[in-house]
């Protein structure tokens, strides 16, 4: 068999050079040139032909999907593996995803299904260690440190495995390209080939990819089109709790999220997390609002942290931690204009503590009253939520699914919740007082603030 050519492709213009350049000669841009096959795929690479699917016989993805023995995980893959799904596991190295892959594979090797764990980074040695902690003993469960990609192709075809685990895909290469392994054109072309074998076989496929400190995959931004599900994994290193989020889910919700802690036998499923993000919640605290977030499909409680300083010499310093920094810009705005607060000559800190990043501009409202607590140094009540998007006029708009953010502040025992005017017609739980409120200033009647 003859071996594939390869040839070095600009990624702006598609212009083709037989070895590596700096620059595109033809469209004169920077390190565009990534090494890429050229000419027919070679038989192995190419998938089956297939004939068209009447409709009715078409597959449901329902019936098919495979639990992973751990129901945070099954939530944020939107029900379990599906066949033939190839999924990236992103996150910062040392954040645990060896550890939580290596439990999936355990479980659903207990479960009586073939599994390949391809540990291209660490020895077969060191995979055990881990494993011995985790109580991994499966002999379903196969390991192969290996680093070439159609190797652990051909390995996981011959052990008929069910699911094949690839950690990492920037450790593996391709034989046929010189580029190093983790190059764009290695990560790329190794992610194609186990993409080929995941539909061609039936067989689910999870990718771990290094994330670097910008938060992008480290080199493969072209992956992110070829893999079905991109999982995150979030949180402090230095903290127990981590957080899995899907950022794309070509078989589920997108953003859905579960929650972790790293413990001595691994990382273990939290039932609560509301709990968990209130856990060290100060006592009446100035500048401390309990928002009730949506994440994914279920409502969550956050704390809003904010500091407000005494005017700064100079430009004011803003710092956004867990909520978008365009949006704090606003509401300190609006706070100015719309309130009379003095905060634009103020240094402001806000911070979503537990690792959660909160997007929803439902969030506006409990920033806004954590900010004009931490300023009046008055602390909002223990007992209550607080949520509703900010308008550029002091306006306090609706947000989406109110009940689920009551409900589950109920639940946590908080007993009022300020909330934007149309949600005052809400199913409320029993045990909470809702205050509805129109604008800014009514809700900063309400908790007193101000
Ligand atoms: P790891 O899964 O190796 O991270 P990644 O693959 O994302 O680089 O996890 C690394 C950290 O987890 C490491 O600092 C040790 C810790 N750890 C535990 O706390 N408990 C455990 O049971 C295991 C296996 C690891
Ligand atoms: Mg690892």
């Amino acid at each position: 068999m003859a071996l594939p050519r390869t040839a070095h492709v600009c990624q702006q213009c598609g212009y083709r050079a037989p070895k590596w350049l700096g620059r595109c000669p033809e469209c004169e841009a920077w390190g565009s040139l990534v090494e890429e096959t050229v000419g027919p795929a070679s038989a192995r690479t190419r998938a089956p032909a297939l004939p068209a699917t009447p409709w009715p016989d078409l597959p449901r993805a329902e019936s098919d999907r495979t639990s992973t023995g751990i129901a945070e995980f099954d939530r944020v893959l939107g029900g379990g593996l599906v066949p033939g799904a190839v999924i990236l596991l992103g996150g910062e190295p040392g954040i645990g995803k060896s550890t939580i892959l290596l439990q999936v594979a355990s479980r659903l090797a207990e479960d009586g299904r073939e599994v390949v764990y391809v540990s291209a980074e660490e020895s077969a040695t060191q995979l055990r260690l881990r494993g011995e902690r985790l109580g991994v003993r499966s002999s379903k469960l196969r390991v192969l440190a290996e680093t070439d990609v159609d190797a652990a192709i051909a390995a996981s075809r011959d052990a008929r495995a069910r699911a094949v685990i690839v950690d990492s895909i920037q450790a593996v290469r391709c034989a046929e390209l010189a580029s190093v392994a983790g190059s764009v054109g290695q990560v790329r072309e190794a992610a194609s080939r186990f993409v080929t074998f995941a539909k061609a076989e039936g067989v689910p496929v999870v990718l771990v990819g290094h994330v670097t400190k910008d938060g992008t995959i480290a080199g493969p931004r072209t992956l992110e089109h070829v893999v079905d599900t991109i999982l995150q994994f979030e949180g402090d290193r230095h903290h127990a709790h981590r957080i899995l989020r899907a950022v794309k889910n070509r078989f589920g919700p997108a953003d859905e999220l579960g929650v972790f802690a790293m413990t001595d036998e691994g990382l273990r499923a939290v039932d609560n997390p509301s709990e968990v993000f209130l856990a060290e919640r100060p006592d009446a605290a100035p500048g401390s609002t309990v928002l009730p977030a949506i994440e994914g499909s279920r409502a969550l409680l956050v704390e809003v942290q904010a500091l407000v300083g005494e005017p700064a010499q100079g430009n004011p310093r803003r710092t956004a931690l867990g909520i978008d920094a365009g949006r704090l810009a606003l509401i300190l705005a609006v706070l100015g204009r719309r309130a009379g607060l003095d905060v634009a000559a103020r240094d402001v800190f806000v911070n979503v503590p537990g690792g959660i990043e909160v997007a929803e501009p439902a969030a506006d409202l409990a920033i806004a009253l954590s900010a004009v607590s931490s300023l009046t140094r008055r602390a909002i009540s223990r007992h209550r939520v607080v949520f509703g998007e900010l308008g550029l006029t002091g306006e306090i708009r609706s947000v989406s699914r109110v009940e689920a953010r009551l409900k589950e502040a109920a639940r946590l025992g908080f007993t009022s919740a300020v909330v934007p005017y149309s949600a005052a017609t809400a199913v409320v739980p029993a045990g909470l007082d809702l205050l509805p409120v129109r604008h800014l200033l009514e809700a900063l009647d309400a908790v007193g603030g101000a």
